[in-house]
């Protein structure tokens, strides 16, 4: 695997590939997880040629400590990348990647008032604006993200369309452990008391689920994950929804198939966990 750190050496690499290649990008922050690994399988199934990016955006951190406290192990990220059938990561410095803080701001409307966004202001932009770049210098003809970040990759699919990039969105199933915590680089984060209540967000996403399969409506649903998070001195709740998958929008009935999604976010000591559910 070939490792590119900066723009002027990999912009003219892939351009002698294309476009006989596909090119199939995973976009990460590093701290490599089997999610991540996932994605790398799945982009090598469908792409001539697959390429991640390793970058810790400052521009998507609203909080300076989240910002420090994020694990960097690009050696260990780049072995796994490479086992895993990644043939070239690009892993660009902060001044590569941003020789001035960026001027322009992305707004995607009521796609980033709600959830995370409401709890993070600024966090979509800065997502918006690194993704775009990546694009820019990767050109990829698919795109991979994982579905725990679900408004992420809603935001990314209104980017692609509003700014006409000629890139696939690939949405890919959360990655879970077998306790059903959800695969993330904050994991590493938790001590081992609270890694052993972690898997407490999915308990409440399948409580939330069974509940509106049952046909209990979207208030009782979330009434019910509240109280179990009351009960538990570990957690502060932060947000549960019942959405529209897609615009994120919150639904007060269960919609056609697929069509659902239960989201929410938890702290858990000084680690902030979020987790979703789409049916
Ligand atoms: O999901 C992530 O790891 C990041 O938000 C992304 C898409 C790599 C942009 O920095």
């Amino acid at each position: 695997m070939t490792r590119f750190e900066t723009i002027v050496s990999l912009r003219p690499y892939l351009a002698t590939l294309r476009p006989e290649k596909t090119i199939g990008f995973v976009p990460t922050m590093g701290a490599l997880h089997e999610g991540h690994i996932k994605l790398i399988e799945t982009a090598r199934q469908e792409n001539d040629i697959v390429i991640s990016s390793i970058f810790v955006n400052p521009v998507q951190f609203n909080n300076p400590d989240d910002l420090a406290r994020y694990p960097r192990t690009l050696e260990e990220d780049s072995q796994q990348l490479e086992a895993a059938g990644c043939d070239l990561v690009f892993a660009p410095s902060v001044a590569e990647m941003y020789s001035e803080p960026p001027a322009i701001r992305l707004n995607f409307g009521g796609l980033e008032t709600v959830l995370e966004g409401a709890f993070r202001p600024g966090h979509f932009n800065g997502v918006g604006i690194v993704v775009s770049k990546l694009f820019n210098i990767v050109q990829p003809t698919r795109a991979y993200f994982g579905q725990k970040d679900l408004q992420q990759v809603a935001v990314i699919r209104r980017l692609i369309r509003d700014l006409n990039f000629p890139v696939e969105l690939i949405r890919c199933p959360t990655v879970r452990e077998a306790d059903g915590l959800a695969m993330s680089s904050r994991n590493r984060n938790l001590t081992s008391t609270e890694r052993e209540q972690a898997p407490t967000l999915f308990k409440a996403l399948t409580l939330a689920h069974d509940l509106l399969m049952e046909g209990q409506g979207t208030v009782q649903a979330k009434v019910a994950v509240t109280s179990l998070f009351a009960a538990n001195p570990h957690f502060r709740l932060e947000y549960v929804e019942v959405v529209n998958a897609d615009t994120l929008q919150q639904a007060s009935e269960v919609l056609a198939p697929g069509q659902t999604a239960i989201c929410l976010a938890a702290h858990l000591g000084n680690v902030r966990l979020i987790d979703n559910l789409v049916f």
